[in-house]
């Protein structure tokens, strides 16, 4: 994946860093903005998935680089506290139902209920162009966590992980089956493209999952996170296939949200009992952390879901330029 651009001057100097025409960090400086935060927060994290091109693989453990790293997930969590609290303690067996509390308590936009019956086709582009960042990695945050559990909860995570990667079939993986989507609406496929077109919301919905997932001492948030995911996937996935349909998309166009009716309505039960239900009566000084996890899954992805029909509602694209 080619390097983006830059957005602020400590995303600026780390990309000139990494592409060679620097040679010092910005450490200890501010992020400008929080598109500069988060696409910096971006670059830092994806050198740990596919990195990026003509960047040396070594900068993953370069300690100054994780230093600046650390410093911007201090800007980004403190973000995260204002939108969500901090974690609370619960009872580890209430977990479960905990969890369906939290996602029955979501007040985020309906955005799937737009792309359903109103959004335009270059409006419904503009949505897979956004999810195209998290979708052609779809799972990979998540299964930072395989190697950090045990016993039943791993097994669980397993379970849903398999299917998230098509059981071992390439073009049964979810990430794979987004490409079609992507395909019908004319879009390069390739990993990564439109980094560069999304806003600060969009990347923070990833950096979200990075910043969970990379973290050991995090293992209950990621686990959190992937249970809101899959809690609140079912119906807004029915809804992204139905408005493709009304846009005229064919079945290979809407494979993807398909896929998801089912799966999804299966994986909300394991992740919700199996996974975080399990995970939490083996390290119950996490529970609160679980829940945590999935309060900020769902409050990222309603400031962004926010953000998107807010420019819709304009008139304005709801991408950068
Ligand atoms: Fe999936
Ligand atoms: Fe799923």
């Amino acid at each position: 994946m080619k390097l983006p651009g830059p957005r602020g001057a400590v995303s600026g100097a780390l990309i000139d860093v990494l592409a060679a025409e620097a040679t010092t960090l910005p450490a200890g400086r501010a992020p400008d903005d929080d598109e500069d935060l988060q696409l910096a927060l971006f670059v830092c994290y994806e050198l740990a998935y596919r990195g990026w091109d003509g960047v040396d693989d070594a900068w993953e453990w370069n300690p100054a680089l994780l230093g600046l790293r650390a410093e911007l997930e201090g800007h980004f969590e403190a973000g995260l506290r204002e939108l969500t609290g901090p974690p609370v303690a619960v009872d580890p067996a209430d977990v479960p139902h905990l969890l369906a509390e939290v996602v029955a308590a979501d007040d985020g936009p309906s955005l799937s209920g737009y792309l359903r019956g109103r959004a335009s086709y270059a409006q419904f582009r503009e949505f897979v162009i956004h999810r195209s960042v998290y979708h052609l990695r779809e799972a990979d945050p998540h299964s930072w966590a395989i190697p950090r559990l045990a016993g039943r909860p791993k097994a669980a995570l397993i379970e849903i992980q398999a299917d998230e990667y098509g059981g071992g079939v390439t073009s049964r993986m979810h990430q794979e089956l987004f490409k079609q989507t992507m395909r019908w609406f004319g879009l390069d496929l390739t990993y990564g493209t439109y980094v560069d077109s999304v806003g600060a919301p969009t990347l923070a919905v990833n950096n979200l999952m990075s910043f969970f997932g990379l973290h050991r001492r995090r293992r209950g948030a990621i686990l959190g996170h992937l249970a809101a995911y899959e809690m609140t996937s079912s119906l807004p996935n029915r809804a992204y296939g139905n408005g493709l349909r009304r846009l005229g998309g064919d079945a290979g166009a809407t494979a993807f949200y398909d896929e998801h009716v089912e799966a999804d309505a299966v994986h909300e039960q394991i992740a919700a009992h199996d996974l975080c239900g399990s995970f939490a009566a083996a390290e119950p000084e996490l529970a609160g952390q679980v829940l945590w996890g999935a309060r900020c899954a769902l409050a990222v992805d309603a400031c962004w879901g926010r953000e998107v029909l807010a420019a819709w509602q304009d008139g304005r694209s709801a991408l950068r330029d």
